[in-house]
Formats: C-alpha cells, structure tokens, sequence
C-alpha cells in the first residue's frame, strides 16, 4: 500500500498550493476592472475597483480605498490617499506597499550619529499589517525592538550579534549579523527601533550602523555587504514591501450577506478576511472571473478559448465550466488530459493508448485503494465471523445438528486458546508437515498435551476435508482411533485439534528407527493387529460404516505404550449402508492405492484392506512402500512382496528381526494374509474384520509357552550374526513343499 499512500499525499498536498495560487492572484482578468468613466491605471498599476483612484471622486468604494496618483512623479505613482503609503501592487486579498526602515549609526568612538523608528501606521484604516510580513534587524551590535500600539500592547525582537564578517554566511538570517522575528496578525501599528550594546565600538571597521524593517522576508535575503551599506535605507524601502491586507467593513460575511452594503455581486462568494477585527471580501467563484465588486459581479470563463479538448473533440463552455465531446466518428470523454478521442474504427492510436492506459492506470490505483479501505474495514468487522463461515462453520453446524445422537462433545476451541496452547505457533512446537498443513503441539491451559492441525492454505476442498475429518471423528470412538478434542474455526484457516500421540509415526519407526529394542516381531503384531481391529471397527461402524481412504503407515500413530492410533481422517468417507459402493474422485497415497479402486474410482471398503496390506508388508520387510533406488519389479513393494511370495523368496525380503523372532508359522501365515490383501479383486480380499481376527489368532499363538519354546528350539540355528543366507538356504528347501 505504499504506492497508493504516496499517490495519495501527492493528491492532497497539490490541492493546498492550486488553492494558494487562486488565492493571491491579481484581479485584473476580465474587462471590468474599475468603476465606469474612472481611471484604470496610475503609473504602471492597475487599480481595481474596491479601489479606485482619485479623491472623493467615488472611484473607489469609500475614502480609505482611494487611491492619490501623484502625477508629479514620471511615471506617475500611486498611494493609499489616507496614508500616503505608496502602493506597488493590489492583489485579490492584499497589497504591497511601500517600506520604511529605521536605522541607527555611530562613529568610531561609540557616539551615535543619528537614530530612525521603523514606523507602521494604518490607524483605523480598513488595512490591517500581514502576519506574513516578517521583523528583520541588520547589524553586528544590534537590539531590534518591535512595540505595538496601545490598542494590542505588542512588544518582540531580537538580537543580532558578530565580531567578524568572516563567519557570516550569506542569505542566513538567524542571528549573526541578521535576525528574523515574527509579528502576529492583525496588527495596525507597529514601532521598531534599534539599540547598540557597546556602540559599535569593536564591529565599527566593517559594520558602523544597525538596521530594522517589517516588510515581506521573500523579498529580501542578508548579505555581508549589508553591513557596511550607507543606502541599505533606501533600497529596503524600494525593494522590500510592506504585505498589508485589506477587507472591506467590520463585518463579517455572515453578518454582512444580511446587510444593505453588501458588496458581492453574481458568481461570487464572501470569505471573511482572517484578520480577527472583521470584515470581508470577495473572491468569483470557479469557473468565473471579473470584479465581483462591481456589478454585474463574476462572468463565466469561456474555457474552451484554452483548448481544453481533444483535437478531434468538441468543446462546450457551460456556465462555470465546460464540456468535451467527441465528433462524429470518434469516441472518448473528450478531454486533452483525459482518454481524447479515438476513431471509432482506428486500431490503437499511440498517444490515445497511452494516455488510455495512464488513466486506466490512475483509475487501478484509485480503484485498488478503495477496495483496500473497504475490505480492510469490513475484514475488521467481520474477520471472526467471516472465517468461522469460510471455515466451513455453518457446515459443520448443519452437520453436527443433523448427527446430533451419535456425537460425543466436541470443544469449539477459540484462537487465542490455541495461540497461547503452540506459544504462538513457534517453530519448535512443530511435530511435522504435510500436504494437508503442519501439526503443532500443544498444551492447554490445564497442562493437557494436544496435537494441533493447522490446514495449510484456504482451498475449498481442504476446508470439507477438515470439516469431514471432524464429523468423522465425532462419530468414532475406539482405542486405537486418534481421539478428536475439538476444533477452532475462528482462525484464518480452520485448526483441529487431537490428543496428543507421543511416540511419532509407524512410518517413522519402520524406516527410521528399525532397530529400536522395543520394535520386536511381537510389537509388530500387536501393532498390526490394533490397527486392523481399528480399521474393521470403521467398516462395520453401526450408524454409517467409514472408509478411511487413507491408510498408511505414516497415518498409524504410537502412543507412549506403542499402542497404535489410526490417525488423518481428511479423505474418509461415510458409506450409507445401503451403498455397497460409492464413486468418488481417487484420493490416496501412491504406494498404498487400491489399482482396482485406482482404475474404477468406486470406492469400497477393501481399498482400505489393500492399503492395510501394504503396511503390513512394510511392517514385516522394512521395506518403503515405493522405492525410487531399487530395480523396477523392486520399485512397488506390494508387486515385490507378492512375487516375492510366489518365487518362494519371501524369507529373503523379511526384516532381519521379524526372522529371528517370528515362528515360520506365524511369518508365513502373515506373508499369506498380505498375499490376499493385495489381490488385484477387491472382492477376492479378505475383510478387514477377517484380518484382525486373523492376526489376533497370530498373536495368541505366539503368547502360548510352548510356542515360545518351539521358536526358540526351531530358531537356535537362525540366531547367527548373517542370518540372511541361512535363511535362504534353510527356507527356500523348507518351504518348496508350500504352495503359495
Ligand atoms: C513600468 O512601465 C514602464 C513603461 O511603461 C516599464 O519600463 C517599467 O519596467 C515598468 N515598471 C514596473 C515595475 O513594472
Ligand atoms: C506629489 O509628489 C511631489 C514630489 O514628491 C510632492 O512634492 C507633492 O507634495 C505630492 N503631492 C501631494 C498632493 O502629496
Ligand atoms: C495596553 O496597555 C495600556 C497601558 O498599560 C492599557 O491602558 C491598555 O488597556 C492596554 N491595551 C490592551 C489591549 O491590553
Ligand atoms: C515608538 O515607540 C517609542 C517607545 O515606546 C515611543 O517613544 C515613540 O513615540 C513611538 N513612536 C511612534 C511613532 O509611535
Ligand atoms: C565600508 O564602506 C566604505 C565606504 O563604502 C569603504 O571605504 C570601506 O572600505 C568599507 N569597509 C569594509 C570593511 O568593507
Ligand atoms: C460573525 O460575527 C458575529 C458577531 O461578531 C459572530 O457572532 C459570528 O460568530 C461571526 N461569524 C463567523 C463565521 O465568524
């Protein structure tokens, strides 16, 4: 934004300096400029009617705007009658007149010579002294001294002070040698003199009088040579005016509209003359000029005079300003500074284009600045309500009223909460990231560990994933099923919010950390077994039975006691139960997918047996589930693992532990169940419900002591450090009988 805040000081800091040009211009645009059969100029002057020149001739509006031209001049020169104060310029709000500077010299002993006042006095003229004009003082030994009049008690100054001109610099007036006072506005007599501390005695050489003026400060910059200047008296009160402003009456302009002297003619306004001692004056309004003193007031500017079209655009002055249009033939709003005028058929003619696309650029800058302020303010208003909404709230209300029955509490946590859970999201709360978004951990406030789910962006179909992931959960409620808390969607994107599963992922344990102690082949089992029975509750859940579409093994989490937790329910699905079947878009993790689900999109409960076949697979091989190191037939462990079996090779892709601590029984016995997992039919799988009892069988058979006693007879000769060969040799001749 900051460009459009640049554009916009740029915007507002030009309307003051249009307003101050229009302000102080002259008024001697238009043809009435004085009162009929009255002089227009004196000398080189123009004198505008409220002035006029001549005494009691009624040239002017009353005595105090008469204006003497003494001819005995040549050229004749101009001053206010009342005053005799010459007159160099009238301006629409003020005028400029002549100075006087005051002064005091002394000779080479201390002794002053002379001494003149600076002297302004308008007494109870209708001029009153600008605050714009400035009190200088020049000298080297100076005390300036400016009073008031008994009427405002003013008094100011200041010093201005040096020993020598060589640290002088010149055009700077803030005290050496030069100093610089303001007076404040609406004055009407001021008096200044100046006084020498020691007389000049030490700055005599260079500097042998003190000067003091008030006078307009543009018009006069210090130089060192002003110190030892004998005509620098004269040449202030030529060069330097005196800004007085003039008003008309006490009145101001509320007052003065009711008045019978109001002098404000057509296509005019009042404005009161800011000097706090009343009155006003008149100013044409926009789009007029003339004298709005003299009747019949402000005339319309013809603008089009200027040009202010298009070369092929018609200009129309309206009264107060004017219009453009395009001739025939041509299109555009007219204007030279604008779009202009295209032909109707012409291509892109270059300057119209560019000027076309600087005003479709202005127009973008604006138009994106207002939906800035529009959307920054109604985010303000509407943040919380508006992501609860786009978070899929109202959804997930809807849903919530309609399962009302089968739900268990579900907290709607809120983002502050969940803020100070993850100590404001901080980097090493992170447990891990994903497609889906980044897990937090957490701890509430009453010590409670949680795992937080962050979605990572606000797509749509995210949101109905979050949102089906939290309905889902709702409706489970199973050991080995990672238990939902509670969710917030009050935040930018909707957050989930879990138990906390302390022991990482399957995944992380197969491929990581194989050789963890605890990791052994009855763990395995166990594992395996807890998940299943997870997985065939989902399938045979009594309200609506829930594919997971998801199952792998980084979705399998360990608790502290290595209890798995099946976890990320964002892709499930719940099947009506009178659906066998349901098509839907092909969700899943290559490696893991069902080919039939893959080839056919209709979704039944055995791709999540398909997929549970390749964890378990992963689980007894150590293998990755895809491998980007090994040979093609190696490349996808469920094609490997059941040409492993058929080649009677399936000892040899064992993980060296599950070898070891497994029975053959048991080991082939699981290669089988992983064989029938992955067939090709889903129909030909086994349920899920079937693989877990299966495998709960599995696991009662290696509890029983004798069972025990058998592996561990049977295994004496597998516990050797290379055990892989052996394998090979022993198993490949023990298993030739088998039939896979
Ligand atoms: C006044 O007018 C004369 C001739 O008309 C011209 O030479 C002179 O420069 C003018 N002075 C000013 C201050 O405009
Ligand atoms: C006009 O100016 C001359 C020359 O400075 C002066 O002598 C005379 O008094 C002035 N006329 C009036 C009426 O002030
Ligand atoms: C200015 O001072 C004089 C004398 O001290 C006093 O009479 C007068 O009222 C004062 N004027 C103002 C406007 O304060
Ligand atoms: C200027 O001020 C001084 C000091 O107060 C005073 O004596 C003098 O009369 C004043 N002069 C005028 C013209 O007001
Ligand atoms: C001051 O001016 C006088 C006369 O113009 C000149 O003689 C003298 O040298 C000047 N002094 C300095 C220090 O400029
Ligand atoms: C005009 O003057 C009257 C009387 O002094 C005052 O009540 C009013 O507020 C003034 N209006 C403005 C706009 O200054």
């Amino acid at each position: 934004m900051f460009l459009n805040s640049a554009f916009f000081q740029l915007f507002f800091s030009l309307l003051p300096l249009a307003l101050a040009t229009t302000h102080t211009k002259l008024f001697t645009q238009g043809t009435t400029i004085t009162k009929p059969n009255c002089q227009a100029k004196c000398g080189n002057l123009t004198v505008p009617f409220p002035f006029g020149i001549g005494r009691e001739t009624g040239c002017s509006i009353n005595p105090w705007f008469d204006v003497y031209c003494n001819a005995s001049f040549n050229p004749p020169k101009p001053f206010i009658s009342e005053t005799n104060l010459e007159i160099f310029e009238i301006a629409e709000d003020n005028l400029r007149v002549k100075n006087t500077a005051g002064g005091a010299c002394y000779d080479k002993l201390g002794n002053r010579e002379y001494r003149d006042q600076a002297i302004i006095n308008l007494a109870t003229s209708p001029f009153t002294i600008s605050d714009s004009n400035k009190f200088t003082v020049v000298g080297c030994d100076e005390l300036g001294i400016i009073l008031g009049s008994e009427e405002s008690n003013f008094s100011g100054g200041c010093f201005a002070l040096c020993s020598s001109t060589d640290s002088l610099i010149e055009g700077d007036c803030s005290g050496f040698g030069c100093c610089q006072t303001s007076i404040p506005k609406g004055l009407k007599k001021l008096n200044a003199t100046v006084t020498s501390l020691d007389g000049h005695i030490s700055v005599w050489s260079f500097n042998p009088c003190g000067y003091s003026f008030f006078g307009d400060p543009n018009s006069y910059s210090f130089s060192v040579s002003d110190l030892n200047d004998s005509s620098f008296e004269e040449r202030i009160t030529q060069n330097v005016p005196v800004v007085l402003e003039w008003a008309i009456g006490i009145q101001n302009c509320s007052q003065a509209t009711k008045s019978n002297d109001y002098t404000c003619f057509r296509n005019s306004i009042c404005v009161d003359s800011g000097t706090g001692l009343g009155g006003y004056r008149c100013i044409c309004s926009q789009g007029y000029e003339g004298n709005p003193y003299l009747s019949p007031g402000c005339t319309d500017i013809n603008e089009c005079v200027n040009t202010p079209c298009d070369e092929h655009g018609i200009c129309t002055n309206t009264p107060g300003n004017f219009h453009c249009s395009c001739k025939k033939g041509y299109r555009g709003d007219g204007i030279k500074d604008g779009r202009g005028c295209t032909a109707d058929n012409s291509g892109f003619p270059v300057i119209n284009f560019s000027l076309g696309i600087s005003f479709g650029f202005l127009a973008m800058i604006i138009a994106v600045t207002v939906i800035y302020f529009i959307t920054k303010k109604w985010k303000l208003m509407k943040l919380r309500e508006k992501f609860f909404q786009q978070n899929g709230g109202l959804l997930l209300k809807q849903q919530l009223s309609s399962n009302e029955s089968s739900m268990k509490s579900t907290k709607i946590f809120t983002a502050e909460e969940l803020e100070k859970a993850t100590n404001n999201y901080a980097e090493d709360r992170i447990l891990g990231r994903g497609g889906y978004g980044v897990v937090y951990k957490g701890i509430l406030h009453n010590q409670l560990l949680v795992a937080i789910k962050k979605s990572r962006v606000m797509d749509q179909t995210q949101i109905e994933q979050f949102i089906n992931e939290v309905i889902i959960l709702t409706q489970v409620n199973h050991r080995n099923v990672v238990n939902i808390l509670g969710c917030c969607l009050e935040t930018e994107v909707p957050m989930l919010v879990y138990e906390y599963v302390s022991n990482g992922t399957l995944c992380h344990h197969i491929h990581n950390n194989g050789g963890m102690p605890w990791f052994s082949w009855d763990s395995r089992l166990r594992i395996a077994t807890e998940a299943a029975g997870a997985l065939a509750y989902l399938h045979s859940a009594a309200g609506m039975p829930i594919i997971h579409r998801d199952v792998k093994s980084p979705n399998i989490l360990l608790d502290e006691y290595y209890t798995a937790k099946i976890a990320d329910f964002g892709a499930s699905r719940l099947v009506p139960l009178d659906q066998a079947q349901v098509s839907t878009l092909v969700q899943g993790t290559i490696g893991y997918l069902d080919p039939e689900y893959f080839q056919t999109s209709q979704l039944t409960e055995k791709s999540d047996v398909y997929s549970f076949g390749v964890v378990l697979a992963e689980l007894m091989t150590g293998r990755k589930p895809l491998s980007n190191t090994k040979s093609d037939d190696e490349k996808s462990l469920a094609t490997f693992f059941v040409m492993s079996l058929k080649e009677n090779r399936l000892f040899q892709i064992m993980d060296p532990r599950v070898l070891r601590e497994g029975s053959l029984e048991q080991i082939q016995s699981v290669g089988e169940l992983v064989k029938r997992c992955l067939k090709l039919h889903g129909e030909e799988r086994p349920t899920m419900n079937e693989v877990a009892m299966e495998l709960e069988g599995l696991r009662q058979f290696s509890r029983h002591p004798w069972t025990k006693q058998e592996i561990q007879e049977e295994g004496i000769g597998l516990m050797s450090e290379d055990p892989s060969d052996l394998y090979t040799v022993r198993f490949n001749s023990d298993l030739k009988t088998e039939d896979f």
